[in-house]
């Protein structure tokens, strides 16, 4: 579907994100691998989330969908069943990456895992590699893709530093520890998002974070009673860009998890000179809770800024609004260390510098990130969202800021992680 996003006036109002997707995959994860049932609130709507429901079922696991919550009656972390087909795991990266966790820890069990034609390019030797060196056996296509096959196994402790910070993969093989007698530890070049480690935490798991090291210990059952699911910071982040660089915008969110582990976009943003106002969560120790706020951003001047790899796992899903930031901001912004932008739902270093070099940015791509000149703003034209959530909501925040409105083509890849995007953005575009 092709839609067409003129250029704003100006945005303005209050809104409340969708449920984060993040939490809410490990919310029905963790929930399918408890014994009691568990009450999840504000579950997100979405494909993506919709393919983890899906894939439970098939395991066994009941998801029962009430007017205001859902309610998951999980099969305990030793007793899935077998399903008799393919796991469809949809377009949902980290659905391919956490689920493998869960049964790899399965001894003689055999599970299926496919996905569509996006998911089919991306890789899963990251999570085969410390699954294997835990004793299970994981058979992908051409060693990297999917489909693929996870051959459970009793699983052995094993302490493993991951080549790449991804929370897709800590989260796995902290899932996999579970049941090794000894837990497992984790070592990551850089922190990443710890939804995984604070809601093991709050189901009665033993978990320790010392710097980038993470350890969880043995359990026998996992001990969630409720989960209350947050706004998602990363949709939340468009209408924050927007508000940003449209000028006489003002824009109120309420609800917006502020998780230190993913608000390294606001602080980016505020280094550019961004007027933002809420209660951020301190970076530090690691909590049970995920902190909420309301956030407020205001549009203001920008000037161009530096992210480099330590702050990159902490904004990754915002980076493509970091490269629309700067062609609005002073000089010349750089973001470096991002080469796992690659490896995303499409290639996003090439999405976002291919779509906003033809609505006229100044942008070029390295080969682990983007610089783009900016000060001149956006012509406008056509985008291509390539079936990527991520960059069909890039081209239409582009558009509201551009000189003559940018057309998306593919708008309907927003569904994936944000159904009501259009009806949100109309509401706020005055
Ligand atoms: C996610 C982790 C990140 C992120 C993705 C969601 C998660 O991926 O890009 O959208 O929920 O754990 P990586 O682990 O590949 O960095």
């Amino acid at each position: 579907m092709n839609v067409v996003f003129p250029p704003a006036r100006r945005l303005s109002g209050e809104l409340t994100p969708p449920p984060d997707k993040s939490i809410s995959h490990r919310a029905a994860l963790l929930a399918a691998m408890s014994d009691q049932p568990v009450c999840v609130r504000n579950y997100l709507d979405a494909a993506d989330t919709n393919s983890t429901l899906g894939a439970l079922r098939s395991l066994g696991v009941v998801c029962e969908q009430r007017p205001d919550e859902l309610l998951i009656r999980g099969t305990g972390i030793r007793s899935p069943a077998e399903p008799t087909g393919t796991i469809d795991v949809g377009n949902a990266g980290t659905l391919m990456r956490l689920l493998p966790g869960w049964l790899a820890q399965l001894p003689s069990a055999v599970f299926h895992l496919d996905g569509d034609e996006s998911i089919r390019r991306r890789p899963v030797d990251r999570i085969a590699h410390p699954l294997e060196l835990m004793g299970a056996r994981i058979i992908a296509r051409d060693g990297r893709f999917p489909p693929f096959a996870v051959h459970g196994a009793p699983l052995r402790r094993i302490e493993y530093e991951l080549p790449m910070a991804s929370a897709q993969v800590k989260s796995c093989v902290l899932l996999a520890g579970l049941s090794t007698g000894a837990g497992v530890a984790v070592i990551e070049p850089a922190p990443s998002r710890d939804h995984t480690e604070r809601m093991l935490l709050r189901a009665g798991a033993d978990v320790r974070r010392a710097g980038t090291r993470v350890e969880v210990g043995n359990v026998d059952e996992l001990e969630l009673d409720e989960v209350v699911v947050p706004g998602d910071p990363s949709s939340a982040a468009f209408f924050l860009a927007a508000a940003a660089i449209v000028p006489g915008s003002r824009v109120v969110l309420h609800d917006v998890g502020v998780n230190w582990t993913r608000t390294g976009f606001l602080r980016v943003l505020a280094r550019m000179g961004a007027h933002i106002e809420g209660t951020l969560e301190a970076p530090g120790s690691l909590v049970e809770v995920e902190p909420v706020s309301t956030l407020t951003v205001e549009h203001s001047e920008l000037e161009a800024t530096e992210v480099g790899a330590d702050e990159v796992p902490l904004a990754i899903d915002e980076l493509p609004l970091v490269a629309l930031l700067g062609c609005f901001a002073e000089g010349e912004t750089v973001v470096r260390g991002a080469g796992e932008l690659r490896l995303k739902e499409s290639d996003r270093i090439a999405g976002v510098v291919d779509g906003l070099a033809g609505l006229g940015a100044d942008i070029e791509a390295t080969d682990d990130g983007f610089a783009v000149r900016g000060g001149g703003g956006l012509r406008g034209g056509r985008i291509d969202a390539l079936g990527d959530h991520r960059l069909a909501m890039l081209g239409a925040i582009a558009g509201l800021a551009s000189r003559e409105g940018v057309e998306v083509a593919g708008m309907d890849a927003a569904a994936v992680s944000y159904p009501g995007f259009r009806d949100d953005l109309e509401a706020l575009v005055r």
